[in-house]
């Protein structure tokens, strides 16, 4: 097979810089107190992503639909999603390029095992989706906040393509460009940065604790752009929402406001920071 040696040095590099962040510190893990790796950790985690960051992700994406079917998530982070897909019942494989990742993932899932979990466990596999071996004819693909962290992001896409079984569900979130969290960057990085630092390597630092000098790859996007690149790979979008508005967003009413409810919810519609799909493989 032909490589092109480009798109092998993207590849790598890409991989390099998000295993240099998430090695040695795993996403969303400031917001545990508790040792990395306990119970505690993973409640607390939990508590943070379901019950104030991201309430929408188990309705958005549907978990409840997911008993008996097979499916793959892409970048497991703590396996606070995968416990809950395994929860409604879905037979699950997960994926990562960090062990860190893949080792929290198994320990999440571990501890919830005595919970009668009706969903089972099929795979859970270390690399990266174009360079592993993979059994194919999956329900549902999984990926919440990855692909734009991918530098041949449309790659996957066509991989993910053919690992799909026909009419097979991707269900992905990616930042967004007009966004709150965005523009907030941006004004943090020319009042407080003083642009010292570049855009990239500060929106990296804010959005995914990386150390300044060494970002990750990060696409901010509009949801034509994704549209768009959706439709090259093969994809229908079914189901479009803008999500991702937190009550601190607002200082002093945003507490009141329900983490969930109509009007973060609007807000988030004009503002949020993900771009949430549901695509079908056409
Ligand atoms: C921002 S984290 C999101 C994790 C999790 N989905 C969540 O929402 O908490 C990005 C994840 O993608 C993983 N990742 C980055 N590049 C990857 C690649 N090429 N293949 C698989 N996983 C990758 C990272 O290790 C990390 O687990």
């Amino acid at each position: 097979m032909n490589v092109d040696p480009s798109t092998e040095l993207e590849r790598s590099r890409s991989n390099a810089r998000a295993r240099q962040t998430w090695e040695t510190q795993a996403v969303g893990s400031q917001r545990a107190t508790a040792p990395k790796g306990s119970r505690a950790y993973f409640e607390q985690i939990r508590d943070y992503r379901y019950g104030y960051e991201t309430p929408f992700i188990p309705t958005f994406f549907n978990f409840a639909d997911m008993r008996g079917k097979r499916v793959l998530e892409i970048g497991v982070g703590n396996g606070v999603d995968a416990v809950e897909m395994l929860r409604c019942g879905a037979v699950y494989t997960g994926i990562d390029i960090t062990r860190n990742h893949l080792d929290l993932a198994r320990r999440n899932i571990e501890l919830v095992q005595d919970q009668n979990l009706t969903g089972r466990v099929e795979n859970i596999v270390e690399g990266d989706l174009l360079e592993v071996s993979l059994p194919g004819n999956y329900d549902v693909v999984y990926a919440f906040g990855v692909l734009h962290h991918i530098a041949h992001e449309a790659e996957h896409l066509r991989r993910i393509y053919e690992l799909l079984r026909p009419g097979g569900e991707l269900k992905v979130a990616l930042y967004s460009r007009y966004s709150f969290f965005n523009l907030w960057l941006v004004l943090t990085w020319l009042l407080k940065n003083r642009m010292r630092n570049t855009l990239e390597d500060w929106r990296s630092h804010l959005a995914e604790c990386s150390p300044l000098g060494t970002p990750v790859v990060i696409k901010i996007r509009s949801k034509a752009e994704i549209q768009s690149l959706m439709a090259r790979c093969g994809f229908e979008v079914v189901r479009y929402g803008k999500k991702g508005f937190v009550q601190a967003y607002l200082p002093g009413i945003g507490r009141f406001l329900a983490p969930d409810g109509h009007i973060l919810n609007a807000c988030a519609g004009v503002l949020g920071w993900y771009h949430c799909f549901i695509c079908r493989r056409a």
